[in-house]
């Protein structure tokens, strides 16, 4: 989709359709919404008289043909209360925009500038909207596939900013949109075609095109650094796991701060020999999403160049039941030493991320941030509006709340206190991997915890968010590659 900024008046610009978002209850014969009022023989006015549209999230009125404009449909868009109206306002404005009109056959689309909000963060989001909102997972059907594309979108700017910086907003809008749509496309995949391999594979070719280091530990590099959490879990499976390690490295970065990103990559989840029930189980192919922001972040990072040093880490494992998988009682030792009671193999994600927080230390991460779709329980806690986020640094995850505020994208944190460390330890290791039901997100983190040891750690549980179960009107129902513009972001700007 190219993307460019227009200047020039509403009533000159040359699309298939013009967007123009109204806000409840405001005067139609006011300000812009005034003129386009105007420019449409007071049309909207009577709209507005009738009831038709009352500026309310939701309503909508396409329009043929109208007045004296050059655009040929005009799209009228409630957006509710002025007041209440943000960021994420303007990237689901967008959203729904892009994919009514996608429905119409537009090809090009205009998008007036309404609110006050800063132009250039205004310009970004209205670009990650339209990207993300157009994203289909319908790459497996033969037929009924939505084939008809937005080629083109134009922002109507009406004079404001300055075109560089514009620009700027633009490119960056792109970049992210289109590192959480990598991210969705690979969540999407099921699992017969998303193997540990095949997505390590997936992460190679990305890191070569985008200029990142890679380098991807097969299952003998794995046991010679005693990662026997990872080789544990994926033992039941036929398909070997990996671990993928990117590097972002650029120059004049300073030395003494790496930031690692890891993220869960278990590419289907059976629940292994404490087997999952059978309803639903199919969605287990996204329990690989952790491992796909991290992909995703890395992708943008990249491309958007910040000054810092960062890993990319996501163990690749299958969990499968069989003859050689894991058991209940099982006692493994990982890459930290420490040995891990296997209490319930279905909770194989914690297992996993301890062997690749420790080699983030390893590798000399100074501080840590892991993504994992890590437990059921927060569903329960918190439901599918905010992830957990949990953590030991309250400058990092304060950072984090902030990156994701600014993406749209909502962290609530929950508490670690050392009381709940208790209940990770075992009667017969180190650690257990599974405790009861009371606060299951809380003393999964508490497990993650204990393999960051001193280093500044955080932990988001996106189980609750990297699948959106009911289709919006800004998005399809599917992958929503949660997370990937809060890593970036947090990486990319210095959020307060
Ligand atoms: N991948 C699951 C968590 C999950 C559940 C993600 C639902 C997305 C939707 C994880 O590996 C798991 O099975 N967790 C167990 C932990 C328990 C055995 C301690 C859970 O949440 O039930
Ligand atoms: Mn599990
Ligand atoms: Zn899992």
């Amino acid at each position: 989709m190219e993307v460019k900024a227009d200047a020039g008046r509403f009533d000159q610009v040359e699309a298939d359709a013009l967007v123009v978002s109204v806000f409840e209850g405001e005067d139609p014969a006011a300000g812009v919404l005034g003129e386009v009022n105007a420019a449409m023989d007071g049309l909207i006015g009577d709209l507005m008289g009738s009831d038709e549209l009352r500026g309310k999230a939701g309503d909508t009125v396409y329009l043929y043909r109208p007045g004296n404009l050059k655009a040929r449909r005009v799209l009228l868009l409630g957006v509710g209360k002025r007041e209440d109206y943000d960021l994420d306002s303007v990237r689901q404005l967008a959203g729904t925009a892009a994919r009514y009109l996608r429905g119409k056959g537009a090809r090009t689309i205009a998008i007036l500038r309404r609110s006050q909000i800063d132009i250039v963060a205004a310009a970004e989001a209205v670009v990650e909207g339209a990207l993300i909102g157009l994203f289909e997972p319908d790459v497996y059907r033969t037929s009924d596939r939505e084939e008809r594309r937005i080629e083109a979108l134009v922002l109507c700017t009406a004079g404001g900013g300055d075109a560089e910086d514009l620009q700027r907003g633009i490119d960056r809008g792109q970049i992210l949109g289109e590192a959480t749509n990598f991210t969705r496309e690979l969540v999407n995949e099921p699992s017969n075609s998303m193997t540990p391999e095949v997505l390590s594979l997936r992460a190679r070719e990305m890191a070569e095109r985008y200029g990142l280091a890679v380098d991807i530990l097969d299952e003998p590099r794995l046991a010679e650094l005693d990662m026997n959490a990872i080789l544990g879990v994926g033992r039941g499976s036929d398909e070997p796991s990996r671990m993928v390690v990117l590097r972002y490295a650029p120059e004049g970065a300073p030395s003494d701060r790496t930031v690692a990103l890891v993220g869960k990559g278990v590419t289907f989840d059976t629940g292994g020999i404490s087997i999952k029930p059978s309803d639903g189980m199919e969605k287990m192919k996204y329990d690989m999403a952790g491992a796909a922001a991290v992909f995703g972040a890395m992708r943008a990072i990249a491309q958007l160049q910040p000054k810092v040093n960062v890993l990319g880490i996501a163990p690749l494992v299958e969990n499968m039941p069989s003859g050689r998988a894991l058991k209940p009682g099982d006692i493994v030792k990982g890459h930290s030493g420490r040995s891990i009671e296997i209490l319930n193999t279905d909770a194989e994600g914690r297992l996993i991320l301890s062997d690749a927080i420790s080699y983030a230390r390893r590798l000399g991460a100074t501080e840590i941030v892991d993504l994992a779709t890590l437990t059921g329980a927060v569903s329960i806690a918190l439901g599918n509006v905010n992830a957990a986020i949990l953590g030991t640094d309250d400058a990092l995850v304060e950072k984090l709340i902030g990156a994701g505020r600014l993406s749209g994208e909502k962290l609530w944190r929950l508490p670690l206190d050392p009381e709940y460390r208790e209940i990770v330890k075992s009667d017969v290791a180190d650690l257990k991997n599974s405790t009861g039901r009371p606060a299951g997100t809380i003393t999964a983190a508490h497990f993650l915890c204990e393999f960051a040891e001193g280093t500044p750690w955080a932990h988001i549980d996106i189980a609750g968010m990297a699948w959106q179960n009911e289709k919006k009107s800004f998005m399809a129902k599917g992958p929503s590659g949660f997370g990937v513009r809060t890593l970036i972001n947090y990486l990319d700007c210095n959020v307060l």
